[in-house]
């Protein structure tokens, strides 16, 4: 038995996977983010230890005699947050998360300093990624930069809480900005640039070794082994892709979660920062991914249902698909956080463009979904300029529940993309298969295979080329409102 750990941004997930891969029990426990000032956004490092505790309590109710047999944990996580602890490893701050734009500034000040970095990094630096948040603290909170002890991510600060040790893994290290992504190494240089020595960052594993074992009182807790290994994990973009079996060079996902990500895993480091890429190392040794991020996914979904009072996401979409006749003429832009790819602009914020005085909820669902969709296709120009294809992406992350939106994602993209069977296993999956590959159970091969096809969407090429005309409108009305978001 293998336990997996999500720390999301919406939700810390805990779940079990058996021996034979299936998984037996999960437990979602929701968190808030907080954002006191515009750009900015902060989750209180406590509240995912807090959650990740009611998780696995939740699974050990129902299922206390597969706790006992559990032999190792992976962790996942949102990437890119910095976790600033002090000197007794407490966090002298919120965590400042990856959809976070206070530190644009700071990136540019970076590259500046090395000149370098994106290709050493695997990206342009962009303020969501951890090296200009220190810098930015450096500048903004200086007490609290003087006081740091370690700067860690998020699901590391988990591992601590389990283990004790302080470790991270390439995956997630991929997104600070301080790991030389194709040696696999600290780049002391980058570190050094953000006024940190390299004792202030965790030491470096594989996502698939051991890092430690779980503290004794909280085996005693669960129940569990007091040798439960806990594993190296990965950034949930990479655990994504364990899950998702994309671990061969070409094999790839569409994540539509809280962010999106269109992820394509390579058997060499190639970097694109030019395209606004992140070419980044995986979670398993001699493999990397290139991937599209896109910081509002499924989110913005969320969004328009709460603004509109609605709670039945799934009902909402039911009467959305109904009053579906053809593209819709109003058009939104899905920046609510700013974006990555292609724009890496932390200003950019949605819009909604043709309203009438006949626009009603569905019509404004509709254009979110849409708006998501193109913002998707733009992905997906920037990594077929790249010459990297996927043939087949399945859809993963919450949005992957929809037919309704994911055909239209086929559709506006103009790709076939898969619906996994039993729905979308996701990030805690592949940190429970991390976990397997940490005490030596099964091969890369054997454990992280692609999960069973339940229906392949092929893209309408009707819709399609009626989209068209849409999707140039969409990239203009970014083009024109650009410098209006500064
Ligand atoms: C990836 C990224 C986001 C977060 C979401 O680069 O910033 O997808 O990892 O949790």
């Amino acid at each position: 038995m293998f336990m997996g750990i999500d720390v999301g941004t919406s939700a810390v997930k805990a779940l079990l996977m058996d021996d034979t891969s299936a998984i037996v029990a999960e437990a979602d426990i929701a968190l808030s983010l907080s954002n006191p000032r515009p750009y900015w956004s902060e989750q209180n490092p406590s509240d995912w230890w807090d959650a990740t505790l009611q998780a696995i309590d939740l699974i050990m109710r129902e299922n206390a005699g597969a706790l006992a047999k559990v032999r190792a944990i992976g962790l996942s996580g949102q990437m890119h947050g910095a976790v600033i602890l002090g000197a007794d490893d407490t966090p002298l701050r919120p965590a400042i998360l990856w959809n976070d734009g206070r530190a644009k500034t700071e990136c540019d000040e970076l590259e500046a300093a090395l000149p370098g970095l994106p290709h050493r990094a695997g990206v342009v630096a962009m303020p969501g990624m951890t090296a200009p948040k220190i810098t930015w603290l450096q500048k903004h909170e200086p007490d609290i930069f003087a006081a740091i002890r370690t700067i860690m991510l998020p699901k590391d600060y988990i591992r601590l809480c389990l283990c004790g040790e302080k470790a991270t893994e390439m995956s997630d290290a991929a997104g600070t900005l301080w790991l030389d992504e194709e040696n696999r190494a600290w780049n002391d240089d980058a570190i050094a640039a953000t006024g940190l020595r390299r004792n202030q960052v965790p030491d470096l594993f594989e996502g698939s070794d051991p890092t430690g074992t779980l503290r004794h009182e909280l085996a005693e807790r669960w129940g569990m082994d007091k040798n439960v290994v806990i594993a190296g994990g990965g950034g949930d973009a990479a655990t994504g892709g364990i899950g998702a079996g994309a671990v061969t060079h070409g094999a790839g996902f569409i994540s539509l979660g809280t962010s999106s990500q269109l992820f394509v895993a390579s058997d060499r480091y190639r970097p694109k920062p030019e395209l606004l890429l992140h070419s980044f190392a995986h979670a398993i040794p001699d493999r990397w991914f290139q991937m599209a991020v896109l910081l509002n996914g499924a989110s913005c979904l969320a969004w328009v249902a709460k603004i509109l009072g609605e709670n039945n996401i799934g009902e909402l979409l039911t009467r959305t698909e109904a009053q579906h006749k053809k593209p819709s003429d109003l058009m939104f832009l899905p920046y609510l956080s700013g974006e990555r790819t292609p724009h890496n602009d932390p200003y950019a914020r949605g819009v909604f463009f043709g309203l009438g005085t006949n626009t009603n909820r569905e019509h404004m669902v509709q254009a979110v979904l849409e708006g998501v969709a193109f913002a998707l296709a733009d992905a997906q120009s920037c990594l077929h300029a790249a010459g990297t294809y996927c043939e087949l992406p399945g859809v993963i992350g919450g949005g992957a529940r929809s037919l309704y939106w994911t055909q239209m994602i086929a559709d506006i993209m103009g790709t076939p993309l898969a619906r996994y069977k039993g729905g979308a296993k996701g990030p805690a999956f592949g940190a429970a298969r991390l976990a397997r590959l940490s005490v030596r159970d099964g091969s890369i091969e054997e454990v992280c295979t692609p999960p069973a096809i339940e229906d392949i969407l092929k893209p309408d090429q009707n819709r399609h080329e009626q989209y068209q005309p849409r999707m140039a409108k969409f990239r203009r009305l970014y083009d024109a409102l650009a410098a209006e978001f500064q």
